[in-house]
């Protein structure tokens, strides 16, 4: 792309404003700064008039879980049905690991942070430990895909393989990329991060097949004969990956997708709540939750929607293939965003000053046509870490291990 071929896809996105120190840079820099404009989809800045205005949702009722007593009494089965599928290679497991984790604010990928006490112990080496216990139990490997983003890729693939994979089989791990957008400022204008650089981030956790696609890893999952992948975050050091009982409940219900969830410990907990929404699969956020929701009871009189997703999904692969060329909603984040002031300074706000698009892997379970939230129990298997201290954090998640056996 030349500068008059930029100029005019700057112009027409309204932000033609980015050019402001073309001039000063080296002609390298104005070739790498061409290609960059030349790769970025300004579409996405079009939804900042969005923020802050509520979603709209549809119809919303409840969807029952498989509670813990129903998983107990059906466990035998579910684990033989779950175990034949892990064996037969028909489960893949997809960690999200591209995020920035800000709110954690350690440098690098948050896999590589250590929240070890008398010696190192690395999210990642958590993750990798857990799905080791089904890989023993099950007797094969299990190919597990690895989300990064521009933002880690390298570091994360290079502490990896430093680390031996954690006694990880290396071919079966597979690292992709996902996409990159633009961040803006309140009024959708795009920030520089340098001279001759859009400022950047993640598109969310919702593109992670699409990513997939675009770094040809689907090949590999279809010659493998993958039919499900189990998508799961990075950061809950205490989840079951490819876990047998979970995916056998699914296979057995008949289920396009599973999802695992925990019970709400109050109505208004922070996480995002299964029901149905104009009768499909969804999610309602904590702040779409209405007042007359939380206070509905099912025929039990236990509240009819007490169940939160913990970001670990079981998909049918085939189905989304079917959703590849479906819109995803896109979420507008407030953030903090480094950006370089028209004095060419770059600053580093304490405040959020703008906004980051993401599109949601939550999204993805409304464009299924059947989901079975599965109950997990908390202490055993949902320790996220988001935040230093406080709620989700090391300190909350190190308890959590220790509970459950692991040293630190
Ligand atoms: P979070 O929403 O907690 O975001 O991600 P984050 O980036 O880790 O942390 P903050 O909000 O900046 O503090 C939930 C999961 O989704 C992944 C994360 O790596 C984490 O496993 N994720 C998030 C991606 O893979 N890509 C993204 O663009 C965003």
């Amino acid at each position: 792309m030349n500068y008059q071929e930029a100029y005019r896809k700057l112009e027409q996105a309204g932000q033609t404003h980015v050019l402001r120190y073309y001039d000063s840079l080296t002609e390298k820099e104005q070739r790498e700064f061409l290609q960059q404009i030349a790769e970025t989809d300004f579409s996405v800045t079009a939804a900042f008039k969005q923020a802050g205005r509520p979603v709209q949702k549809g119809v919303i009722t409840p969807l029952t879980a498989m509670q813990i007593p129903e998983i107990e009494t059906g466990r035998a089965g579910f684990m033989e049905k779950g175990l034949q599928a892990v064996r037969a290679g028909k489960i893949g497991a997809v960690m999200l690991a591209g995020g920035m984790g800000t709110r954690l604010g350690a440098d690098g990928p948050k896999g590589r942070y250590d929240i070890g006490v008398t010696k190192p112990v690395y999210i990642f080496e958590c993750q990798i430990r857990n799905l080791l216990a089904v890989v023993e139990e099950a007797g094969v490997w299990v190919h597990l895909f690895v989300m990064t983003s521009d933002r880690n890729h390298d570091e994360t693939v290079d502490f990896l393989k430093q680390h031996d994979y954690f006694g990880y089989e290396e071919e079966y791990i597979h690292f992709f990329r996902q996409e990159m957008v633009p961040t803006t400022d309140y009024n959708g204008k795009v920030y520089l991060e340098g001279r001759g650089r859009i400022s950047t981030s993640p598109n969310g956790n919702g593109g992670w097949y699409a990513s997939m696609q675009s770094a040809g890893m689907l090949d590999l999952v279809h010659r493998a004969g993958i039919e499900w992948l189990n998508v799961f975050a990075v950061d809950n050091v205490l989840q079951r990956i490819a876990d047998p009982c979970f995916v056998g409940a699914v296979l057995t219900r008949g289920c396009a997708c599973g999802a695992k969830v925990v019970r709400k410990n109050t109505p208004d907990e922070k996480v995002g709540t299964m029901c149905l929404e104009d009768g499909r699969p969804g999610i309602v956020e904590y702040y779409e939750l209405t007042d007359e929701l939380k206070n509905t009871k099912d025929e039990k009189g236990d509240p009819a929607y007490n169940f939160g997703v913990i970001l670990n999904y079981l998909f049918r692969e085939k189905d989304l293939a079917g959703m590849l060329d479906q819109k995803m909603p896109l979420h507008v984040v407030e953030k903090k965003i480094p950006y370089m002031d028209e004095h060419g300074s770059l600053i580093r706000p304490e405040n959020p000053n703008g906004y980051k698009y993401e599109t949601l892997a939550l999204d993805m379970v409304h464009k299924t046509e059947s989901c079975l939230p599965y109950e997990v129990v908390r202490e055993k298997e949902f320790a996220p870490i988001k935040n230093r201290t406080g709620v989700d954090s090391v300190e909350t998640a190190r308890k959590l291990l220790e509970q459950n056996g692991v040293s630190l």
